[in-house]
């Protein structure tokens, strides 16, 4: 077909993958070439603004190494991690929600016991996790896998240190549930902290005079054979960035209880002589 004009182009440009095979490939090539040209032809998009759309995607792509990932960033930044979070995990009411899953989870995080600091010499003040894992019906899940990372009162991860080993790590760990289906352990209190804003996303924010923030929160991440696994957060009650979070990862089931002691005894017993949080969270899986 010859003298293709804006009107037209479009239906000819998804009938050249007809003898496509792969029938999801060529639904998802048809659709997102038609809402391309819909989205060109909405905007009347100009030539100029089709060449910096081109650079910015280009340096999305050279942002990008083993470590760091521009385009979920940018992804999460746009709200389509989070869409597509959600559409992929819809479950029951009472189940605990899915959210996005971040760039600071790192395998072979260490081991540790129920009752261990998992701070690792991280600054903040000492914060006491009570988790609880449960099935729909309120039973008990035990030995399940609980990863759990955070940032510090600072709002940066360890593996942001240049310098940063598994050997050294803090902020993270892996713990199994006990017989009641629990687990419990210390660390410092996680603080709001902004995504990386050092490349082309963090333009694009300041561009559109939006904040880079997430609100505190732990991560975490729980895995049983017969369960579908949940990647979730634990956000902290009364954050200032709960309703503006920078990924849209903030879902009502997942802001946490923290509360803040002056002083005095911690559920596990110890006592404390400086500020304290305690917080103490249920998670509910849903049958895989
Ligand atoms: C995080 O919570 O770790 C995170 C999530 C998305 C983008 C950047 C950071
Ligand atoms: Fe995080």
């Amino acid at each position: 077909m010859i003298d293709l004009n804006e009107h037209n182009i479009t239906d000819e440009v998804i009938r050249r993958w007809d003898a496509c095979k792969d029938k999801r490939f060529r639904e998802l090539m048809a659709g997102a070439i038609r809402h391309l040209h819909d989205f060109a032809r909405e905007v009347k998009l100009t030539e100029d603004e089709w060449m910096a759309g081109i650079k910015f995607l280009t340096a999305v792509g050279q942002k990008c190494d083993d470590l760091r990932q521009e385009f979920i960033l940018l992804s999460d930044t746009l709200g389509l991690s989070q869409l597509v979070v959600a559409q992929n995990h819809s479950r029951p009411a009472a189940a605990t929600e899915q959210t996005v899953f971040g760039p600071f989870w790192v395998e072979g995080a260490p081991a540790l016991k129920h009752g261990d600091d998992i701070a690792n010499g991280a600054v903040g003040d000492p914060c006491h996790f009570n988790v609880k894992v449960r099935d729909l019906d309120g039973k008990a899940i035990t030995d399940a896998r609980v990863d759990v990372w955070h940032a510090d009162a600072a709002g940066g991860y360890d593996v942001q240190d240049p310098n940063w080993s598994m050997a050294t790590s803090k902020m993270r760990a892996v713990f199994r549930t006990d017989p009641s289906g629990g687990l419990h352990f210390w660390s410092v209190m996680p603080a709001c902290y902004p995504v990386p804003t050092d490349g082309p996303v963090g333009e694009m924010l300041r561009a559109a005079n939006r904040h880079a923030m997430r609100p505190g929160h732990l991560h975490i991440m729980v895995q049983k054979p017969g369960f579908d696994p949940l990647i979730t957060h634990v956000f902290v009650n009364g954050d200032q960035y709960l309703d503006s979070d920078a990924v849209f990862g903030v879902r009502r089931s997942c802001i946490g209880d923290y509360v803040r002691h002056e002083s005095g005894r911690a559920p596990d017993g110890k006592t404390m002589d400086r500020p304290f949080y305690t917080v103490d969270t249920t998670v509910t899986l849903a049958r895989a």
